[in-house]
């Protein structure tokens, strides 16, 4: 019932850019209109999960430790239909039913719960990614934080914000006094080299995070609480959203080597911009195995 209302008031705001409003937004260019309705879609979804949090959900597995709940479907089902209903000529790729792919030249990346695992554990660190793709270029992204009721915006060209104030990333220069962050997969563990990466960064950085929210980690970067973040195998619906904000709050996206951050890229460097260059290096150092920290023994950490 209660969903039922909220989906009634989100149709009526979400109405006011239909797709002939929408036409002339995009003949204008005008890609910062899209940031409103999708805010809302978002905020809808966030409310969404908020009422199955700490319900003691079933968990299923997709693989080994890759949960999914009844909360991931139900939002993506839920935003699905806003979009349908608001852009009906637009593709969607979500993480739970994979792509619809008229050829469109518009694409919604959709992660309706990045954080299944903190979500499944009562831990509040989770939230709803959204992006909007015109011709392979981010021009719209949002991510909603519904524990902290913290929403982050970012229009292609229109800058970055959290709850509308602008955000910038950190001006920490110094790769040994950053707080950064990173995640690890839930598939493919064994083949994933990240534990090597987390050991040697944290002994050069005031520290390094691991939350359990790539979309999350990037607003972070993007707001100027962590200054670097890197992750492997991360999927778009993961980065989409948070590219765009990290670029449009003046950080910087690549690949390990440097490269341009695609869509589909699986190696994920984001930063303020200043220790954007000493992240790769130590990146090159360690896949190279040059300068590593050695374990300690038992006689060295029992001291
Ligand atoms: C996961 C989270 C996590 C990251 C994993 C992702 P999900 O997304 O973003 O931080 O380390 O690689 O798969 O499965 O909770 O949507
Ligand atoms: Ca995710
Ligand atoms: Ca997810």
């Amino acid at each position: 019932m209660l969903l039922n209302l909220q989906s009634e008031i989100c149709n009526l705001k979400c109405g006011s850019i239909r797709q002939s409003d929408h036409n002339v937004a995009s003949t204008q260019s005008n890609h910062e209109s899209f940031v409103p309705a999708m805010s809302e879609i978002a905020r809808e979804a966030g409310t969404l999960l908020m009422q199955y949090f700490q319900q003691h959900l079933k968990v299923e597995y997709k693989g080994e430790a890759d949960l999914v709940t009844v909360a991931d479907r139900k939002s993506e089902a839920m935003i699905r239909e806003r979009v349908r209903a608001n852009w009906p000529s637009h593709d969607i790729l979500g993480e739970e039913e994979g792509l619809v792919d008229t050829g469109s030249d518009y694409r919604w990346y959709v992660d309706p719960l990045d954080g299944t695992t903190n979500f499944a554990h009562g831990f509040p660190v989770f939230c709803v990614s959204l992006a909007l793709v015109h011709k392979k270029q981010r021009i719209a992204g949002v991510i909603y934080d519904p524990t902290r009721d913290e929403l982050f915006a970012a229009g292609q060209g229109s800058g970055a914000y959290l709850n509308q104030q602008r955000i910038q990333v950190s001006k920490v220069a110094n790769l040994s006094e950053c707080l950064v962050a990173t995640g690890f997969p839930s598939r493919k563990r064994h083949k994933n080299p990240n534990i090597h990466f987390y050991h040697q960064i944290t002994l050069r950085t005031h520290g390094v995070r691991r939350a359990g929210s790539a979309a999350l980690d990037l607003c972070c970067v993007a707001c100027g609480r962590f200054d670097g973040f890197w992750e492997f195998n991360l999927n778009p619906w993961d980065t989409a959203a948070g590219v765009l904000i990290v670029e449009e709050a003046g950080g910087q996206v690549s690949d390990f080597r440097g490269g341009p951050f695609q869509l589909d890229s699986r190696e994920t460097v984001a930063s303020n911009g200043l220790v954007h260059g000493a992240m790769l290096n130590e990146f090159a150092q360690i896949f190279e195995g040059r300068g590593l920290e050695p374990l300690p023994d038992a006689r060295e950490y029992n001291r």
